[in-house]
């Protein structure tokens, strides 16, 4: 029967034996997937990996840091850090349309991952952390040099003249044993239990034109509700959780002020596989703390919201 420690060792060897020499890249975006699928290449043919992360400035608080130390301190590898913030944020500027949004990131997340992939020579492999379930959705791309990277980043295709072979060792995995899989490499629990986070990041959360301002307010909020939901003991039954940034505004009160500032909606969904998901029954206790700390610590926000909608006919995210 299958274990992770027998997916383990057999897939070391068949990396070893389809990279031979070669030399492999990988996207790391700090989520489950990509991470698990790193290091396992990692264990298999060490230096032979060259991971790059490109920081487009739509991840949450403190993402960056953690990913690069888990792998670069803790497991040695050898990672390009790839600072992009301003240069996806210029490229969002007036946006507000939820697909051009995710164009925009698409084609700027080629633009640098090309750009850095060439500096690094001659590459033979791409890898990638596509599961059974993505294999399943879009059997069209599979076995291709050209084939997409994972909706995950959201891109319409790699450059087509690195003529890359791909690597993809879980796609044969679903979710939860791709989960065992990282636990047995030793990858922290934090890590393999991630809550699936999408490759547009934050700007599909910060509704309408995105900017560093609404940016900041929504990695407050956002790092409050993650942190409270963990608290509780609730991150791991919720299979999102989240905040969203909207350009409402309404007037409130505080202290002797009136204010008029933005409305943070909070998303709390169960689901089993995001086709279909029905909102979290959170305690309203957990409610209370959640909005009583947004408006008290991010400023610029005076009001928060639950949303109460389930898929369908709402999505889980917003844009
Ligand atoms: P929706 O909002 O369509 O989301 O109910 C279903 C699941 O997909 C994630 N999601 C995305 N993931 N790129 C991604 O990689 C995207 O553009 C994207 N849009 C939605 C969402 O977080 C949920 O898990």
């Amino acid at each position: 029967s299958w274990t992770p420690g027998h997916f383990i060792s057999e897939s070391i060897a068949k990396i070893k034996e389809q990279v031979g020499g070669g030399k492999v890249i990988a996207a790391l975006s700090g989520g489950v997937d990509s991470s698990i699928v790193a290091s396992l290449i990692h264990r298999a043919i060490g230096d032979q990996l060259t991971c790059i992360f490109v920081n487009n400035g739509l991840l949450r608080r403190e993402e960056a840091d953690r990913t690069l130390k888990v792998f670069r301190q803790n497991l040695g590898m050898n990672i390009v850090y790839v600072e992009a913030t301003d240069r996806f944020l210029k490229r969002l500027a007036g946006v507000t349309d939820p697909e051009l949004k995710r164009k925009a990131i698409g084609a700027e997340f080629i633009a640098v991952f090309e750009e850095e992939a060439l500096k690094l020579g001659q590459v033979d492999f791409l890898a990638q952390g596509t599961l059974y379930p993505d294999v399943i959705e879009s059997t069209s791309s599979v076995g291709t040099a050209s084939a997409k990277i994972k909706s995950h980043h959201n891109v319409g295709g790699l450059p087509e003249n690195m003529a890359l072979k791909l690597l993809e060792p879980v796609r044969y995995l679903f979710k939860d044993e791709v989960r065992q899989v990282g636990i047995e490499l030793g990858l922290p629990e934090e890590m393999v239990w991630r809550q699936p986070f999408p490759g547009p990041g934050l700007a599909i959360r910060a509704i309408g034109e995105v900017n560093r301002e609404k940016l900041e307010m929504l990695r407050a909020a956002d790092w409050i509700v993650m942190h409270e939901i963990k608290k509780a003991g609730l991150y791991r039954q919720v299979w999102q959780s989240f905040a969203i940034i909207t350009d409402v505004r309404s007037v409130g009160v505080m202290g002797d002020f009136r204010t008029y500032g933005h409305m943070v909606a909070i998303r709390a969904v169960t689901s089993d596989d995001a086709m279909t998901a029905d909102w979290a029954r959170l305690p309203y206790d957990l409610l209370a703390r959640i909005s009583n700390r947004i408006v008290n610590e991010v400023p610029g926000v005076n009001r928060v919201v639950y949303d109460i909608t389930s898929k369908p006919p709402g999505t889980i995210e917003w844009e």
